[in-house]
């Protein structure tokens, strides 16, 4: 069987996630890993932690030479933090990314504006970009810059945003002027997680997403009630500080600068406890989550409207490889894309179901329809 080539960049959780979801699918091989740091990555991959030992561990490169591994993979797919890693870190830039006509090139572009559009100048790439204000500027990166090198970028993909994105379209597009309510949890949020890796002080970080049970029933039983961000969930942080950090001042300051993260943590009721490893430890070993997107509207107007009510549901024992799974299919998609000549950036809005599957259109009617 023909395989589709697929290169891994960043080999933290969602890393690990799309190395398990390669080995499930058959049409997918990997054939290398580019990192930062190839020598942790070869522990990793060598130890435990790994689900198979192909490609060689001398397929394991340094991200500073993206250029020159181009040629070793079809698709990159992109599993590094969206908070520092894939966009560089500034939140109110829309203005100045409206138009976008790509300058800098090489890694240079690493420089200015982080993984995402380096390597969309090498390869065909699929991304989990989930820093939801930013996605607008983040998109018109992608583009400007797969656009000018031929290739195709999937941008934003995963579950939240990615599947959840397309059902909110869709219900809205099913039901016009309904009202719309996604929630989290209880689950662990590896944005979340990882955004509050990045502070002074801290060694290791897990985030929990909690939905409020209240609010879920208000909306399931119809009652369309309007919900403030901080009606719908609160956020349960778990810290371990770094050697020598631990004392009452700093877990303060690190409480408040996590309590007063935009974009993540500003508009929720935030806990923040301080653990040792070894219970983060213990707390790493399962990386649950799961939610739903609820869509009540009506399928008439006025007096003769009567009501409707959409709900998707997901449920996922492991966030990162359930993650991996949607990437890896979207990189199915990305490699079709640009096999037909669609070049630039894409969410997973835009493409069809078929776009992802393995299966031939005609088992698709047969068995799908
Ligand atoms: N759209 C969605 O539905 C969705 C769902 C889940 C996650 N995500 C996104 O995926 C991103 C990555 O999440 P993650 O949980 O994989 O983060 P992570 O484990 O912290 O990995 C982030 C990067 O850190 C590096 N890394 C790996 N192991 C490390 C270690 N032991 N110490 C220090 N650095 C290490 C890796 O890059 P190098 O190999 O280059 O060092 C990795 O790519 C999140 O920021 C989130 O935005 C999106």
């Amino acid at each position: 069987m023909e395989t589709i080539k697929i290169a891994i960049v960043g080999y933290g959780n969602v890393g690990k996630g799309v190395h398990a979801a390669i080995n499930n699918n058959p049409d997918m091989e990997l054939t290398s890993i580019i990192t930062r740091n190839p020598e942790r990555t070869k522990k990793d991959f060598l130890g435990e932690q790994a689900f198979g030992i192909n490609p060689p561990v001398k397929c394991i490169y340094h991200m500073d030479d993206a250029d020159k591994w181009k040629n070793t993979a079809d698709v990159a797919i992109l599993c590094s933090g969206s908070k520092n890693d894939l966009f560089e870190p500034d939140s109110e830039k829309h203005d100045s990314y409206q138009i976008m006509v790509p300058i800098e090139i090489g890694k240079k572009v690493l420089e200015k504006f982080g993984q995402g559009p380096y390597f969309a100048q090498y390869f065909n790439t699929v991304d989990s970009f989930d820093t939801h204000a930013r996605i607008p500027d983040y998109f018109r990166v992608m583009n400007a810059y797969a656009v000018r090198s031929d290739h195709t970028a999937i941008t934003d993909a995963g579950w939240d945003p990615g599947i959840f994105s397309i059902e909110r379209i869709m219900a809205d597009a099913f039901l016009p002027e309904s009202k719309k309510y996604t929630f989290w949890g209880k689950g662990v949020s590896q944005g979340h997680s990882d955004a509050i890796r990045q502070l002074n002080y801290v060694q290791d970080a897990i985030q929990y997403t909690v939905p409020l049970e209240d609010a879920v029933k208000q909306v399931r039983n119809g009652e369309n009630p309007h919900l403030s961000t901080k009606d719908k969930h609160w956020r349960d942080c778990y810290v371990v500080l770094k050697k020598g950090s631990d004392c009452p001042e700093i877990r303060k300051e690190v409480e408040l600068e996590i309590q007063g993260m935009p974009n993540y943590f500003t508009d929720y009721k935030t806990k923040v406890n301080f653990v040792s490893q070894e219970e983060m430890n213990e707390r790493k070993k399962s990386m649950p989550h799961a939610g739903s997107v609820m869509t009540s509207g009506t399928t008439n107007y006025g007096k003769d409207a009567k009501k409707a009510f959409i709900e998707y549901n997901c449920k996922w024992d492991s966030n990162p490889e359930a993650t991996g799974s949607i990437l890896v299919a979207c990189a199915r998609a990305c490699y079709k894309f640009n096999k037909s000549k669609k070049f630039g950036a894409y969410t997973m809005a835009d493409l069809s179901p078929a776009d992802y599957s393995a299966h031939s259109q005609d088992k698709l009617l047969k068995e799908f329809m």
